[in-house]
């Protein structure tokens, strides 16, 4: 079966089998990314520790920010003759399921369920089913899949999971109020991508942040009614003229969406209104420990965050993932139409070096990258 792994710098490609080993650069770190082969998984459907189990062929694979952290730590930790097998989403078909399996059939399409913090299963770990998702066969808990309509080209179910999980879960917690205004930071961000599409659906102003205007248009075509491009180097967005207009103009924002609490969290505090919510699933600064590059953080200290916060009746919320709910919310949104999904590109089996340059390091990427079997 195929594999896309990041390799060390001993691993050799099997001829016989076409592997293939293609170097980049990340972070100015050299990383070899491979498609390499190992044996198929074996999987009887009589076994007692398969009776629930469900054995899938990966059809298509992305990755998200947090891969950036275990490649760059494989890249640079891992022993030189290992291979560690990247991916966060996938989409597979079900190729042959367990005796006791009730909720998938084989030929069904699925992709990860990322359910968490709640176990739904004894001794099954909530949270992502993998960080190993371009293994071409992979072998899950039922709980740990769902189904995927057939409206879903593969495309999108492999760029699917985490921004619908999450960022549904993220507007359910904001318990939204028709006429707020709500502010999303890192607009580019596929995080953010998707929190601005599934806002279309609520009769809200949707205010943006971003570091650079690219794509300002398909963002405005989105429903963002003002995108503002702001200095990462300002301790406050309130620095920049457009945002001091708007929130003298609104009082504030009511809600704040953010995918980066320490880019973001110090600079957009003083913006929020009385009572306002913020909430942020993530942050910036995951691997400078591997690169060696420092982080510089501009903002208002933890002090006058929580002194603020308070002062104000702010809630500051924490989301990681979402529920199972949030997902089949969001995939049944995607099935009415009424969640669009930004792709920005979809490479096939031998593009290795193309799919990880356009996913980490182009400037230019709008919308999530695929990778593709053929
Ligand atoms: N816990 C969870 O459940 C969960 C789920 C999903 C995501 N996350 C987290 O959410 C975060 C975003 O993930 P993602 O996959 O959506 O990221 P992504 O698509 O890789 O985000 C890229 C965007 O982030 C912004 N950005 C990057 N570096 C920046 C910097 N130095 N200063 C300001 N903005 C910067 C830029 O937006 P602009 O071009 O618009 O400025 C850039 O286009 C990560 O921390 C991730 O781990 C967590």
């Amino acid at each position: 079966m195929r594999n896309i792994a990041v390799c060390g710098n001993q691993v050799t490609p099997s001829i016989i089998n076409n592997d293939l080993i293609e170097t980049i650069d990340m972070e100015g770190i050299k990383v070899n990314f491979g498609l390499i082969h190992t044996n198929d998984l074996e999987f009887d459907r009589n076994a007692p520790e398969n009776e629930f189990m469900v054995l899938i062929k990966t059809k298509a694979f992305s990755c998200n920010y947090r891969d950036k952290h275990f490649i760059l730590k494989a890249a640079t930790k891992a022993p030189e003759k290992s291979f560690y097998v990247i991916g966060s989403e996938f989409v597979g078909e079900v190729i042959d399921i367990g005796s006791k399996v009730t909720e998938l059939e084989i030929g069904d399409r699925v992709i990860g369920d990322g359910c968490y913090p709640h176990v739904k299963a004894e001794g099954i770990r909530p949270g992502l089913p993998t960080n190993n998702g371009s293994k071409e066969y992979q072998k899950f808990h039922q709980t740990k899949l769902i189904k995927v309509p057939p409206e879903m080209p593969d495309e999108v179910a492999a760029a699917f999971q985490i921004g619908g999980q999450t960022s549904y879960s993220m507007i359910r917690k904001l318990n939204i109020a028709p006429g707020e205004n709500i502010l999303v930071t890192a607009a580019k961000s596929n995080t953010s991508l998707f929190a601005i599409n599934a806002l279309k659906k609520y009769d809200v102003n949707v205010y943006a942040l971003t570091t650079s205007m690219q794509f300002a248009d398909e963002l405005k075509q989105m429903g963002v009614k003002e995108l503002i491009q702001i200095d990462p180097q300002k301790d406050s967005i309130l620095e920049n003229e457009s945002v001091a207009a708007i929130v003298k103009q609104i009082g504030g924002f009511d809600c704040v969406i953010d995918p980066l609490f320490d880019i973001y969290l110090g600079k957009v505090i003083k913006a929020i209104a009385i009572e306002g919510r913020y909430i942020t699933c993530g942050l910036y600064n995951q691997y400078s420990h591997l690169t060696n590059q420092d982080f510089y953080y501009h903002g208002s200290s933890m002090g006058e965050i929580l002194s603020y916060a308070l002062i104000k009746n702010i809630q500051i919320i924490g989301n990681c993932i979402g529920y199972t709910h949030d997902l089949r919310q969001a995939i049944n949104d995607y099935q009415q139409g009424e969640l669009n999904v930004i792709i920005d590109s979809i490479f096939d089996t031998k593009e290795i070096k193309d799919f990880f340059e356009q996913t980490y390091n182009v400037k230019h990427r709008f919308g999530k990258v695929v990778y593709k079997y053929n």
